[in-house]
């Protein structure tokens, strides 16, 4: 459908209702909205109940804004709930995984009875290592299902697992060890990617370089290469884990008992280490799997496309889908190793039956054409899903009718590395869907759309999303900066949870994300703060000056385009632009991860300031998205302004 057809259409459509076939099997029925509503804490409790406890909570919400607690005197052990209760109930020959690796035919089935052999093995070797409830313990690995394992042997053990995804550099890599004092890290030699062995543990090692504090790291043998060895500190998985007993007793812990911390971007140079506990995170991540996939554990094939270094991947990938105990597909590759057919190659092998990505990468496979779906049998398919950033109608409406045969409803699901899980999404069997819509919170979650003094805005109106109620697997706070954890989110609008993003409350009600309206921004589904790629332009000897924004692109989501003054004279600088651009590329990209690479970089003599000094990081940004440019007249010298615009239409760019 061409775009204006597709405009034209929508209009008149507006939402696809739920098909009589999936309502009439659907996990929940539409009145669970009225139970919660009715009172959630209790809704919550009895929510809780998805999860084997050894000690029954009998308190559910503690409140004390902004921290809240649930379920704080029971106890569990997280991954007793993922794996050893479903061998204990007969289970134990179900697929829990069915790993694809970047290799085509390259394949490993996993039950729950091999998890749970692999989790009590990983469990006594780090033991062995000196690991207990409490301690830290950093991952930095591929999409194998070791690093599932090891997840799992943490969680065991009560010690939090902080996954670094493998795409980060080794500064990044350190500071996020140093700043939770990790004391053990888990890796691989290197990873595969089309096919093409990359390095991991340099980067460890050059990490490790300013962290005293880690005593043992455990590598995985991936790809095989030669790797730099540090004799007492660094142990080979095959050696180390494999020679353990199969068995481990596990011990429970308290509801609070922290899980994991997950670092994300802010709007500030430094990255917030997101910690979740035990309890509530778990009864969320279950329950929302349950509800929003509609999940059949006896029958369904899910498909989480995302990795596990994201909280996608914590939450959709291990916690919320094996605590129901279904079988999945864990993918290690790109969407095109072995070419531009892989992803429905894998659905067509494995019958995936619920499917679960990001916006980018369906625009990116809408690009490679719709005959790659369509000469495959996607006939297993009954639910897809999105996550991580707005998904424009168009990329929806190819979802729905090349991917999902406009058979399968479509759950865009928001919600945040702080929100733990799902907050809200259409409830599939129950709900219309509208294409790019997140429709409702969720039952016993309440959301809000505000105007700029926190009222409620009306039907038909735009404003800030806010969530007005504590929900079980809320961050419990910023790790080691509880004051932090309240200027970041509960300051802008006093007593509710501000995510940083804008929304829209269409004319029937529903909710639409717009994204954020702070200084984050999400290239690809990536969070990257814009003065962490600021901080990391002028750690570079040339740079005087940057100021970075992120600017709409037609895959990504967003871009970042970067504005830099140079040190030298621009004289000097002219010389030899291509080449600084290019260095400076490289330098973000050792200093973040090459997924922070700005796609364009502008070098200028000047950057347009307001009169009291502050860079117009708006002006910019309508500078780099060729729009008109607004109000000047608080600009210092506005001629700045349409010199960096014709710097643009230069097109100097990498
Ligand atoms: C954005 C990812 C629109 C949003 C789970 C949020 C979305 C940020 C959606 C969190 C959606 C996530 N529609 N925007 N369905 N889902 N976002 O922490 O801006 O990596 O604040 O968590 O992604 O990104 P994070």
């Amino acid at each position: 459908m061409t775009e204006a057809r597709l405009e034209a259409w929508l209009a008149e459509t507006r939402s696809f209702a739920p098909s009589s076939e999936f309502t009439a099997q659907a996990n929940v029925g539409p009145e669970i909205y009225a139970e919660a509503d009715a009172d959630p804490v209790t809704y919550w409790r009895r929510q809780a109940d998805r999860l084997t406890w050894t000690k029954e909570p009998t308190v559910t919400l503690e409140w004390d804004l902004p921290f809240a607690t649930w379920f704080s005197d029971g106890e569990l052990n997280a991954s007793y709930n993922c794996v050893d209760r479903h061998v204990e109930a007969g289970r134990g020959d179900k697929v829990a995984y069915h790993w694809v690796a970047d290799a085509e035919g390259e394949t490993r089935t996993i039950t729950y009875a091999d998890l749970q052999k692999m989790v009590a093995q990983a469990a006594h070797a780090l033991t062995e290592l000196g690991v207990k409830a409490g301690d830290r313990v950093a991952i930095y690995m591929p999409m194998i299902p070791e690093a599932v394992v090891t997840m799992l042997a943490c969680a065991r053990l009560g010690a939090a697992h902080s996954v670094v995804f493998a795409g980060f550099s080794a500064e990044a890599l350190s500071s996020r060890i140093l700043d939770s004092d990790c004391q053990v890290v888990v890796t691989a030699d290197g990873a595969f990617r089309r096919g093409a062995a990359s390095p991991l543990k340099p980067a460890v090692d050059d990490a490790l370089k300013s962290c005293p504090n880690v005593r043992a790291v455990l590598v995985v043998r991936r790809t095989g290469g030669d790797v730099d060895w540090v004799e007492g500190r660094d142990h080979w998985w095959h050696e180390l884990v494999e020679r353990q007993s199969t068995t481990h007793e596990c011990q429970s812990f308290p509801a609070e008992q922290t899980l994991l911390i997950m670092y994300t971007s802010g709007t500030t140079a430094k990255p917030k280490g997101i910690y979740h506990t035990t309890g509530g995170y778990l009864t969320q991540c279950a329950t929302t799997h349950w509800q929003i996939f509609d999940v059949k554990p006896d029958t369904d094939v899910c498909w989480t496309a995302a990795d596990i270094g994201w909280i996608t991947g914590h939450s959709y990938i291990v916690y919320g889908p094996l605590v129901n105990g279904v079988t999945q597909v864990l993918y290690e590759g790109l969407p095109d190793s072995g070419g531009r057919d892989r992803w429905w190659k894998i659905i067509e092998q494995f019958k995936v039956s619920i499917l679960y990505t990001a916006p980018t990468t369906i625009r990116t496979l809408m690009k490679w054409g719709h005959e790659h779906p369509e000469g495959h049998d996607l006939s297993s398919l009954r639910l897809l899903g999105t996550v991580g950033e707005p998904i424009n109608p168009e990329a929806w409406m190819w979802y729905r009718e090349h991917v999902g045969g406009n058979r399968c409803p479509i759950v865009d699901t928001w919600w945040q590395t702080e929100t733990g899980a799902i907050l809200a999404s259409p409830l599939p069997g129950i709900t219309a869907t509208k294409p790019g819509a997140a429709m409702h919170a969720i039952p016993g979650v309440s959301i809000d759309v505000v105007d700029n003094e926190g009222h409620a805005v009306g039907n038909g109106e735009g404003g800030y999303l806010v969530v007005t109620q504590p929900w079980p697997s809320m961050t419990r706070g910023i790790y080691g900066d509880p004051e932090r954890f309240k200027d970041v989110y509960w300051k802008r609008f006093p007593g509710v949870y501000f995510a940083g993003d804008g929304a829209k409350k269409d004319d029937d009600g529903d909710l639409w994300l717009l994204g954020r309206v702070d200084d984050v921004m999400n290239i690809s589904g990536h969070r990257l703060s814009t003065t962490e790629v600021e901080h990391a332009l002028v750690g570079y000897p040339l740079v005087a000056e940057a100021a970075v924004v992120g600017a709409s692109d037609a895959t990504t989501g967003q871009a970042i385009v970067a504005f830099v003054t140079l040190k030298l004279s621009a004289d000097e600088a002219q010389r030899d632009q291509a080449g600084v651009i290019s260095d400076l590329r490289d330098h973000v990209a050792k200093v973040i991860s090459p997924i922070a690479k700005p796609r364009q970089i502008i070098l200028t003599p000047e950057l347009p300031k307001t009169r009291s000094g502050k860079i117009m990081r708006r002006l910019l940004r309508d500078v780099a998205e060729n729009r008109p440019l607004g109000d000047v007249t608080t600009l210092t010298d506005p001629s700045v302004v349409n010199s960096i615009a014709d710097l643009m239409s230069q097109g100097v760019e990498e």
